[in-house]
């Protein structure tokens, strides 16, 4: 155990480094070469660059005979906003930061890679894969388009995300959804725009966005099952202009994004909101355009891998730190690209007492280092016959 409380020392350097150069998407140039370089440094058998761009992926092979082939996956992007923490290691590159934690997920991985080459006491091979774009930019999906799964025989993949608000040194998961499926869409209603004062001669869009908005809301409140989460969210509304106030505009264009957790509800729900927009504006004799933009999909634990998740956690922090049952969010993880092609869970990490992901304010808590890669090496070792 104190070798692993070296190297996540170690590990806290690593991290406070890739936290001060904050790199977005798929341009990840010094963030890949930085974790590729030291992937090189520990031995592992093999190190591949340029996957989705900036994705690095190790493959460790353990000393034991042949087994299986698990991927551990970590995300590496940080986000276009300033960040303000006043710490030392902050930000060096204006309106960007590491606001999610990727920087403190890509360390533990590093340091699990480190500490896996030096004992290699597993059977199978252990792949790494750290990947650009969690942050709206499906990196996972490229990956995986790119070949990732196939090309390193992944069998079963397993992912890490911390948790503000829960304890360092406590785990969390669930079976079955755990993250929510996000969807975007832009309408534009086309109307008839004329005279404010004649608008028996027009066909106003601006009434019928109105009714619209209202008539979305029904979908959460009315179509679904209530025990079935379901968000609709108009966040933009655009039309007419505030300098001709007696002009009734021609078009008006509202967006937003709606959060489901079942797969079968993103289906479901996705033709409503359709029905609703082209129903309600031939009501009142207009035309809409509907561009929707498909998101992350729902993050679904497979049943038998996020048990073993947890079991691997309580072997290390006890059964007490680990929360199986942990509530669902409605935020969005493309590691669900991952898990809908391969069986696989996604596990929370205590981040502590910190500011929430996406704050200014946010740091990840190196505190939570060590955890982490104990974590993911009884997970290796309770999956590939360590022990
Ligand atoms: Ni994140």
């Amino acid at each position: 155990m104190s070798n692993i409380e070296a190297v996540a020392e170690e590990a806290k350097g690593w991290r406070r480094h890739i936290h001060q150069h904050p790199e977005l998407l798929f341009d990840l140039p010094e963030t890949a070469s930085f974790v590729a370089g030291k992937l090189g440094e520990f031995g592992c058998d093999q190190v591949v660059t340029g996957l989705a761009k900036s994705g690095v992926v190790a493959v460790i092979e353990g000393s034991k005979g042949p087994g299986k082939t698990i991927g551990l996956r970590c995300d590496m992007d940080a986000l276009p906003m300033s960040e303000q923490t006043n710490l030392p290691y902050a930000s060096k590159v204006a309106n960007r930061m590491h606001a999610c934690g990727h920087d403190g997920h890509t360390a533990m991985l590093l340091a699990t890679a480190k500490c896996l080459t030096e004992t290699r006491d597993f059977s199978g091979k252990v792949v790494l894969i750290f990947q650009p774009a969690e942050e709206g930019g499906g990196g996972a999906r490229v990956m995986i388009e790119e070949g990732l799964l196939e090309s390193f025989g992944i069998e079963e993949v397993y992912g890490m995300h911390n948790e503000p608000g829960l304890d360092i040194g406590s785990f969390a998961t669930r079976s079955g959804p755990f993250m929510a499926g996000a969807d975007r869409f832009v309408v534009t209603i086309n109307g008839k725009g004329g005279h404010a004062a004649s608008p028996n001669l027009t066909h106003d869009p601006v009434l019928v966005s109105a009714h619209m908005i209202t008539a979305l809301q029904s979908i959460a409140s009315r179509f679904t099952d209530p025990f079935d989460p379901v968000v609709v969210s108009i966040t933009f509304s655009e039309a007419g202009n505030e300098k001709a106030l007696n002009v009734i505009p021609a078009s008006v264009r509202l967006g937003g994004t709606i959060r489901t957790m079942q797969t079968t509800t993103r289906k479901a729900v996705e033709q409503r909101f359709r029905d609703i927009v082209h129903v309600t504006a031939k009501l009142f004799e207009t035309e809409a355009e509907i561009n929707w933009m498909p998101g992350y999909p729902v993050t679904v634990n497979d049943p038998t891998r996020a048990s073993a998740a947890a079991s691997a956690a309580a072997r290390v922090a006890g059964e007490d730190r680990v929360d199986q049952n942990y509530e669902q969010s409605m935020g969005a993880e493309d590691f669900s690209y991952m898990l809908e092609k391969r069986p696989g869970a996604m596990i929370l990490i205590g981040n502590g007492d910190s500011a929430y992901l996406h704050n200014p304010a946010y740091d990840f808590n190196d505190k939570a280092i060590a955890h982490g890669v104990r974590y993911w090496l009884s997970l290796v070792g309770q999956e590939l016959g360590s022990r």
